[in-house]
Order: C-alpha cells, then structure tokens, then sequence
C-alpha cells in the first residue's frame, strides 16, 4: 500500500479510478480521482489527511498491515471536507485518546461532520510540531477553498503538503507528475482551478506570496488529489499565479441551447465571422445540453470573450442554460467579456434575460445581443457573420 516519497515519508492513499463525479453531482471527474493521505515516521509518526468515507475501512486496514496504529501519534486534519476526513470516525475508533492537529475552524467543520470530541489540538500560522530531528510547521489557508483549509511543511525534506491546493481530480498509479501524460496532468489541473479555486484567486496569490516570503526550500508539494510535484513543483505554483492573475488565452468561446437548430445555426454563423476577421482566434462552440458543464467552464475560463445563446421558450431560457449560468454565476469570473443571442418566434425574451444574467455573473455585457426572428435565413446568416465580425474587430 505505501509508496515512498521521500525518506520516511510515504504515500497511504486511495486511488479511486471509479469516481465520475465529484461534490455529489457537481464536478465531473473524467479520469477519477486520488485521496492523497501521508505517513510520516520519525522519531515520532505523523498521518496527513485521510481518504473519503466509503474507503475508510480498505484505508484503515491497510494502514494497520504497515504500521501498529497505536504508534501514531499525532493526526493532521489540513482539510475536513468528506474526502479528506472520511476515514476519520474509522481511523479514531481504533486509537480514539490520539490528537488531531487542525484549525480552528477545522475543529468546528470535523464536529460539525461526525459530532464527536476528539482530542483536537487547534494550530495557526507558524505554529511547529516536533516529530524528532524534523518539524511541522502549519500555515492557515482559509478560503482556499474552506474556511478551516491549512497546508503544513516538513522540514529537512522539504514537503509542502498543499492538500487541494495544486491538485487535480486525476487518477493514476504512476503518482509523480513527472511520470503522467502532461497534457493530461495540465488539462485537469487548470479544470480543477476554473470549476473549484477561481472565486478564490486573489487569495491564491496572496498565499502563494505568503509562502514564498518564509524562504522555506522546496523539494516537493504533496496535494491531496491527483499526482505529487517532484519535478519541478515550482511549475505548479507558477501556473497557479497566471491562472490567479485574470487569466486567457486567445479563445472565444461559444455555448448554446437550441430546440429546432436555429440558435445552433445563429452559433455556427458567429463562429464564421469571429475565424473571417481574425483566423488566429480559437473559437470553440459547445451545445450545453449534451456537453459537461465542468468542461465548458474550463473553456470559459480560457476565454477572452464568451457568447451565450438560447432560444425563447415559455418566456425564459432553456433550463441547460440556466443552470450552466447558475454555476458559472458562483464562480464569479473576471475581466471576461460576453454577449448572448437567440431564435425567437413571438416575445424573444431570452437575449435579454441572457444579459441579465451574464451581467449578474460578473461578465462584462458587451452588447444588446443578437436576436434572430424564426429559423435564420439567409440575409439573418448574414447578420451572425457580421455580428461575428464586429465581436472580434471590437474587442481583439
Ligand atoms: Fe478535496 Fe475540499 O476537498
């Protein structure tokens, strides 16, 4: 079960290949998952996080085949979301008096899941633990992305142990990034920013400049999901900065409903436009009732510009659409331009209720949309090229 890290330090996780879906139903994990959970033995042993509930059995046995679990003596709890605590009740039945080390909103969030008294032992920022001839040292992380979210840092090894901070729902029994496919790697690691970091992004800069003012040496980080960073784990902080600083590419990204094909024709026409007047754009078009809504805000993430469509029906939007819009409302981009546009056959309420909500979203409205009576024809193609046009002479 152990995988070796770095001299005492081992990995005792779970790799979950299964898992397609994360935050009960809300984030789409494509490759599964990992809950990443550490042992550190030294003169004294340390257990870093858990695994999530449902393999808190498999998690505890196993951990008890490699060491006598009475020989833990101290529990850090950097985060207690359920895939990182869920083993916790398991782990504690059998050495119950041990003490756990987290925050102190970490104390309310571990009672508040399992509604028990365990030895909780509360640290802050810079607080030290000795394990021997090694320390650890906890920095609070709060928001990032819970209230009680801590790192802490292993001296002498030099492990920054991040927990969600830097990881990616990515599953492989390789465990290193330097052995992982790095499309893949980088692929999940920017969708788990866009979906799950990005309300957060200016204190993630502020963290990471926290951190880096400790002048602590780094050898490697250690999240809680996905692979480890031991080549190079500066890369990973790197990226996160760009991704916190207002982040795009050269992308406009086009997401649409449509009901008889004509908003998706009104799609394929802007597109047109948007590729006549600058072809180095990447248009990227996604109908949002058949595509992952997780994958789209990766893609909107990356989006300069981002066009919204649906048809009018019942006086509203389609619900694809709206629940897309509910989402992407809570993650709060910004510096994004967007527009909306539409088919209509009678009131056409949908453009407007579009900008309204994109407004609301935190987008910046370029425009009153684009609204297309009946099925386009061919003067109305005409308009979407056009309109595509104008979006990108306006904006590049
Ligand atoms: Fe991986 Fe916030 O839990």
């Amino acid at each position: 079960m152990k995988v070796n890290i770095k001299n005492n330090v081992n990995w005792i996780g779970k790799i979950d290949w299964e898992l397609r879906k994360f935050h009960g139903n809300e984030y789409s994990t494509h490759r599964g998952s990992t809950y990443n959970s550490y042992l550190i033995q030294e003169e004294t042993t340390a257990v870093i996080d858990t695994v999530w509930a449902p393999f808190a059995q498999e998690y505890v046995d196993n951990l008890a085949r490699e060491i006598d679990l009475q020989q833990i003596d101290f529990v850090i709890a950097n985060h207690a979301e359920i895939d990182h605590s869920g083993a916790l009740p398991e782990l504690m039945r059998r050495i119950p008096d041990t003490p756990i080390y987290c925050t102190a909103n970490g104390v309310k969030s571990i009672k508040g899941h399992y509604h028990q008294d365990w030895d909780f032992q509360v640290v802050k920022t810079g607080d030290r633990l000795n394990l021997g001839s090694k320390e650890l040292i906890f920095i609070e992380a709060p928001m990032l992305h819970w209230p009680d979210s801590m790192f802490c840092y292993l001296t002498e090894d030099n492990i920054l142990f991040s927990n969600d901070a830097f990881g990616q729902h990515y599953a492989s029994e390789y465990l290193f990034n330097d052995l992982v496919d790095q499309n893949e790697l980088f692929v999940e690691a920017l969708k788990y920013y866009a979906n799950i970091l990005i309300p957060f992004s200016q204190l993630v800069e502020k963290k990471i400049k926290e951190f880096v003012s400790l002048n602590l040496p780094l050898d490697i980080i250690c999240t809680s999901h996905g692979v480890i960073w031991r080549d190079k784990p500066i890369q990973i902080i790197e990226k996160y900065l760009q991704w916190a600083g207002n982040y795009e590419e050269d992308q406009v990204t086009i997401v649409y409903d449509t009901m008889w094909n004509g908003t998706r024709i009104v799609a394929e026409n802007i597109a047109k436009g948007i590729t006549d007047a600058d072809a180095k754009v990447n248009v990227k078009l996604f109908n949002c009732s058949t595509t992952d809504k997780n994958d789209i805000i990766a893609e909107v993430f990356k989006s300069k510009t981002v066009l919204f469509g649906s048809p009018t029906i019942n006086k509203g939007i389609l619900t694809s659409m709206a629940g897309l819009l509910e989402e992407i409302r809570g993650l709060s981009f910004k510096d994004k331009k967007a527009a909306a546009f539409g088919c209509y056959g009678w009131s056409g309420e949908s453009i407007r209720i579009l900008g309204e909500l994109l407004e609301k979203a935190g987008f910046t409205v370029i425009d009153d949309g684009l609204k297309v009576l009946w099925n386009p024809t061919e003067t109305s193609k005409q308009q979407c090229f056009d309109y595509g046009r104008k979006i990108i002479g306006g904006f590049s």
